[in-house]
C-alpha cells in the first residue's frame, strides 16, 4: 500500500516537473524534496524536533508528548535535526525510529530528517542505512543525497503558493557531519557550501528575485561566537568557548537576542565558509539547530538569526522538564519573516488544550509526573533569573 502511495505521488510530482512550475524547476533537482504548500489561511508552520536521544528509558515518554504536540500544534511539517536515536545497533534504531515516525505517519504529517554527530558514531551503521529506515515510511520527504555531497541528508525543501504553483519559500537542510579527522566537531563542509550557493544563485535567476528562506541543520555555525561578546572569565553566567583556553562569552548587548544561554554553544572547528556563503546569498532569514541541548536562543549577527532548539525528549527527572520543541510559523503574503516560540514541556503540561490531548491513563500520568517535577525545575530556573539580576544586574534568560 505504502509502495502504491509513493508510485502515485511520484507519478503526481514527475507530471507537475514535465508541466514545469516554478516550485520545481532549479538546478538542483536530484537535491529537491517534494514540494510543500502554504495552507488555505497562507500559513505554514513548522514543527523543530532535535536531539530526542531516543533510548529504552525514555522513548515511550518523549514520543507521548511529541505525539501530543503534533496535536496541539497542527504543524505542516516536522523537521528532525538529528541525535535522534543513537543506538549501538541498526535493530535497536531501527525500532526507536518506528516508534518515532509511527507519530506522524499516524497524523499525515510530513517529516524532513537531517542527522547529527551521534547519529552513526559507533560504526555499526552508516548514515545512508539510517535515511532508508526513515525513507521507508510515506510520511518522510527527506533526501538521501548519495554521492553527490558530502554526508547524508543535504537536500532543499520548496514551499509553492497556496493557491499556484509560485515559489514563496525555501527550506535547506544540511547534514552538518560529525567530528573532523582530529576529534572536534565538524561543520557543514566546502562542498555542501558550493551546492548552496549555486542552487541559490539558480533559483534566483529562476524567479527574477530572491526567494527567501530557512535553513536547519544539527550543528551551529563557529560565527556564533562573532556574535556573542567575549567577558573576563569570573564574569558571571558567562561560557568558555570550545576549543578555546581562555575565552569566555555571553550574550552581547550589541545584537538583538533572545531566550536561553545555558551551555556553552559547540561549533565545529575548521569553518568551510558556510555563514559567509548565506550572508553573502542573502535569503536566509535564519539558521535552526539543535546539538546544544539547554540552549533556546535567537542571535541576530550580519543580517542572519543564528537560532539554537532545546532537546526534544522527557528522561523521567526535573532536568528534563526544561526541554521542549520550537514552533516556527511562515506567512506567504510576508515571505521575508517568519515568528517562532520555544514550547518547554513544563509549560506544556500546564496548557489546558494539551489536558485534554490526553489520550489514556499513561498519558496523563505522564502529564501529571512533568508538572510536579516541572514546578521544582520552573522555579529554581525563575530564581537562578532573579539572583543573577540582582547580582550582576543582567538578564540571563530572555523570553524564548
Ligand atoms: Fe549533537
Amino acid at each position: 500500500m505504502k509502495r502504491t502511495i509513493k508510485t502515485i505521488v511520484s507519478l503526481i510530482l514527475c507530471v507537475t516537473f514535465i508541466a514545469g512550475t516554478v516550485c520545481f524547476a532549479g538546478a538542483d533537482d536530484a537535491l529537491t524534496a517534494a514540494p510543500m504548500r502554504f495552507g488555505e489561511d497562507g500559513r505554514f508552520r513548522i514543527l523543530h524536533v532535535t536531539d530526542t536521544h531516543l533510548h529504552e528509558d525514555n522513548v515511550e515518554e518523549s514520543t507521548r508528548l511529541i505525539a501530543m504536540a503534533c496535536d496541539l500544534e497542527q504543524p505542516d511539517l516536522v523537521m528532525l535535526t538529528g541525535d535522534l536515536a543513537p543506538e549501538d545497533t541498526l535493530e535497536l534504531t531501527t525500532q526507536r525510529i518506528d516508534q518515532l515516525m509511527r507519530v506522524f505517519e499516524s497524523r499525515h504529517i510530513p517529516v524532513a530528517v537531517t542527522f547529527g554527530n551521534h547519529d552513526s558514531e559507533n560504526g555499526a551503521y552508516t548514515r545512508e542505512e539510517v535515511m532508508a529506515l526513515y525513507n521507508s515510511y510515506a510520511c518522510s520527504i527527506s533526501i538521501d543525497d548519495g554521492d553527490a555531497l558530502t554526508g547524508c541528508g543535504t537536500y532543499r525543501i520548496p514551499i509553492c503558493a497556496s493557491k499556484t504553483d509560485e515559489l514563496k519559500f525555501n527550506l535547506w537542510v544540511f547534514d552538518s557531519g560529525d567530528y573532523d579527522g582530529e576529534g572536534h566537531y565538524a561543520n557543514v563542509a566546502e562542498d555542501q557550501v558550493a551546492w548552496y550557493r549555486e542552487a541559490s544563485a539558480a533559483i534566483e535567476n529562476q524567479n527574477g528575485k530572491k526567494i527567501y528562506s530557512l535553513a536547519f541543520q544539527h550543528i551551529i555555525v563557529p560565527e556564533i561566537y562573532d556574535a556573542l561578546e567575549q567577558v573576563d572569565f569570573w564574569v558571571p553566567y558567562a561560557f568558555k568557548r570550545i576549543y578555546h583556553e581562555d575565552e569566555y562569552y555571553r550574550f552581547s548587548r550589541a545584537n538583538q537576542n533572545y531566550g536561553t544561554l545555558n551551555e556553552m554553544p559547540c561549533p565545529g572547528y575548521y569553518n568551510h565558509g558556510q555563514f559567509a556563503a548565506m550572508t553573502e546569498r542573502g535569503d536566509v532569514l535564519a539558521m535552526f539547530t539543535g546539538h546544544d541541548h539547554t540552549n533556546a536562543f535567537g542571535v541576530k549577527y550580519q543580517g542572519i538569526d543564528i537560532v539554537n532548539s532545546l532537546s526534544t525528549r522527557y528522561n523521567g527527572d526535573a532536568f528534563s522538564t526544561q526541554y521542549g520543541y520550537r514552533v516556527i510559523e511562515l506567512d506567504e503574503n510576508a515571505p521575508d519573516r517568519y515568528e517562532t516560540r520555544v514550547v518547554r514541556w513544563y509549560d506544556f503540561v500546564n496548557d489546558k488544550e494539551v489536558k485534554a490531548l490526553a489520550n489514556d491513563r499513561e498519558d496523563k500520568n505522564l502529564l501529571a509526573e512533568i508538572r510536579f517535577f516541572g514546578l521544582f525545575e520552573k522555579y529554581f530556573t525563575d530564581l537562578f533569573v532573579l539572583v543573577a539580576k540582582v547580582t550582576t544586574g543582567r538578564t540571563v534568560r530572555f523570553p524564548d
